[in-house]
């Protein structure tokens, strides 16, 4: 039995937080808000616990979590890390980036799946931060979606993927940013990135200064497993055939061409072209003069034209720039096939 709790993120009690942070020490699986997506957490320290999140998610093992604190200092119990890269990092927390460091040994290997590194990120939401707070403890949490689909940014989704598979369900309403925190590896002499997000390369260029994007990134290549463990699996995924177009000039005659293969399509139209399209059935994606509002409903939409009858959904794609580079990244993860 899941109970869900409605708490307010901007005018909460804590009461309620001090309730879930009791089941978050009691071993319990808590699902809370954080500014990017839906979090699955349990206490990072618990091994029994830890496991059971990959149990609820149907989660691959040897895909690690990330360790979520409230107070950017408390990492300094669990990380490796000279001081001039402390300083560099503090600079971008809280807010929505993880940083995978060296580990120390007090961080269970459930959570590393066995690696010398771990990631931390530390939440800028209220709810996400008092939860950690209150527990005493780093809370180990992977997007609260089943493993595969899109992650939750709305809670209905959380309960249509979770009910039943958790403890505790906060219901803080809606997320801010709508995509996953961007991924950073500063544990070698180049900072890697190894999942793009809401903060861009251009802003982690401000603080690190060189910064390295693999080719992966943009669904050029092999994904290096070994960085990178998480990136191989298919995501995001609608069980609908989901085909791509990438941005392009004559996008809108692509996809009457492709529409043309297909009884009942749906396209994922940018407001600014839903007038090409009078005689299919479209989904507004955002403005494209405006990513933040695409990334912010990216997996909204992905979740809603899953449950149509339409037999294909065709995506408009985006340009590979700034917070695009996010939108691509997951897009791509997404779709069945891909026209360039
Ligand atoms: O915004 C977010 O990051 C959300 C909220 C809940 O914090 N969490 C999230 O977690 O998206 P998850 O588990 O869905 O994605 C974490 C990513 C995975 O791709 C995983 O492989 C990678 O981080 N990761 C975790 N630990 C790592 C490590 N030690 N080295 C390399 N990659 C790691
Ligand atoms: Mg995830």
């Amino acid at each position: 039995q899941t109970k869900i709790l409605e708490i307010d993120p901007l005018n909460f009690q804590l009461e309620k937080i001090k309730e879930a942070a009791e089941y978050i020490k009691a071993g319990k699986l808590v699902v809370f808000p954080t500014e990017t997506v839906y979090g699955l957490g349990a206490n990072a320290l618990d091994e029994t616990a830890v496991k059971n999140i990959f149990i609820a998610k149907g989660r691959p093992s040897d895909n690690p979590l990330i360790a979520h604190f409230s107070d950017i200092k408390d990492i300094l119990d669990f990380v490796e890390i000279d001081k001039n890269l402390f300083e560099k990092i503090k600079i971008l927390t809280p807010g929505p980036i993880t940083f995978v460091l060296k580990k120390k040994k007090n961080i269970p290997d459930i959570v590393t799946a066995g690696r010398n590194t771990v990631a931390v990120r530390i939440p800028a939401h209220p709810i996400a931060r008092a939860l950690i707070k209150e527990s005493n403890t780093p809370i180990a949490a992977p997007s609260a979606n089943l493993s595969g689909k899109p992650s939750p940014t709305d809670p209905q989704h959380v309960i249509e993927d979770l009910n039943g598979r958790v403890d505790i369900i906060i219901n803080g309403g809606k997320v801010d940013f709508g995509l996953e925190s961007t991924v950073i590896d500063l544990t070698e002499k180049i900072p890697t990135l190894l999942r793009p997000g809401p903060i861009t390369p251009e802003k982690l260029r401000e603080i690190f200064g060189k910064i390295e994007i693999p080719e992966f990134i943009y669904g050029k290549a092999k994904v290096d497993v070994a960085r990178a463990p998480g990136m191989k699996y298919r995501h995001y995924a609608p069980d609908k055939k989901t085909i791509l177009i990438e941005y392009s000039e004559n996008r809108i005659e692509k996809i009457h061409q492709l529409a043309k293969n297909y009884k009942n399509p749906l396209i994922i139209a940018f407001k600014e072209d839903e007038k090409y399209f009078s005689e299919i059935d479209t989904l507004i994606s955002g403005s494209i003069e405006n990513y933040f509002e695409i990334a912010t409903n990216l997996f909204a939409f992905l979740r809603e034209a899953d449950k149509t009858n339409n037999d294909v959904i065709i995506i408009e794609g985006v340009e590979d720039k700034g917070l695009g580079i996010s939108i691509m990244n997951r897009l791509r993860k997404a779709a069945t096939e891909i026209w360039r």
